[in-house]
């Protein structure tokens, strides 16, 4: 990525190839005003250019979740689905102006040098993987909704009746769990073991687990039905269940399971 002097995206400033907080420019009296051009803002003009991660080049662009809104699905009202989606929008953005910065010269050197404790490039990875995870799971929630929900459907429907033993005692696990969490219930195929589990995080990246594909992908954050429930969160799931599209979820299956199985293939 080729750099600007004095460019600044979000709270950091690039000049001269190094990395410094905005705060700390402000601090030395260099923040000039006129010089808020920013690698994250170039990007979001021009949605047609990659943007990379870790040096390893990779679209982010927005998908388009809009026809949820005119399905007026039941008990997921259309204002609350539209502002969902403008936070998964924000996190669209967020993503792409974290990869400039971890794509900036000598983020990894400038000082405070690397350290655990605070390092420019710390905070950055730390809120990449928030930022990416709360785009890639919004994405696969707001993908399996819309659909006509009720019980599971094809082979999805024999995989959750042989981990729990039927389709009605897999829906109370589901809503147990989504009364649990405080951000994402995953139903996710383990390329470990080869089986479906339930697993639970509280933020986009917090406890995410490793060797999952996520089949089922559940909000349980606030955002997700404070407009149409309040703090009614029961009430959100069964309206939840009733619009999962099994067909979605049943592909997202079958592509799981031609990954290879088992402890050693991650080799
Ligand atoms: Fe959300």
């Amino acid at each position: 990525m080729t750099t600007k002097k004095n460019e600044i995206i979000g709270n950091y400033e690039i000049s001269e190839g190094k990395l410094t907080t905005r705060r700390e420019v402000l601090m030395m009296g260099a923040l000039a005003a006129g010089t808020l051009v920013g690698a994250a803002a170039n990007a979001a003009s021009d949605p047609a250019k990659p943007t990379t991660i870790s040096g390893a080049t990779v679209e982010i662009k927005e998908r388009d979740f809009s026809a949820l809104i005119s399905k007026k699905m039941e008990g997921l009202s259309s204002n609350q689905i539209e502002q969902h989606l403008k936070l998964y929008k924000g996190y669209v953005a967020k993503t792409k102006e974290i990869d400039a910065l971890l794509n900036a010269p000598d983020v990894i050197t400038q000082a405070p040098a690397a350290n655990a404790t605070y390092a420019p490039l710390r905070e950055l990875l730390m809120e990449q993987s928030f930022a990416l995870n709360g785009v890639v799971y919004h994405e696969l929630y707001f993908g399996n909704l819309g659909g006509t929900g009720g019980d599971p459907t094809g082979d999805l429907k024999s995989a959750i009746e042989a981990r729990w033993g039927s389709s009605a005692k897999f829906m109370d696990y589901l809503k147990a769990s989504g009364k649990c969490m405080r951000g994402w219930v995953i139903i996710g195929w383990n390329t470990r073991d080869g089986a479906l589990h339930a697993y639970g995080l509280d933020m986009h990246n917090m406890w995410s687990p490793a060797a999952i594909v996520p089949i089922v992908v559940l909000d349980v954050y606030e955002h997700a039905y404070m407009i149409d429930y309040g703090i009614n969160r029961a009430a959100y799931l069964d309206a939840f269940v009733k619009n999962i599209d099994w067909d979605v979820c049943n592909k997202r299956f079958a592509a799981a399971r031609k990954h290879p199985v088992g402890a050693d293939v991650t080799l």
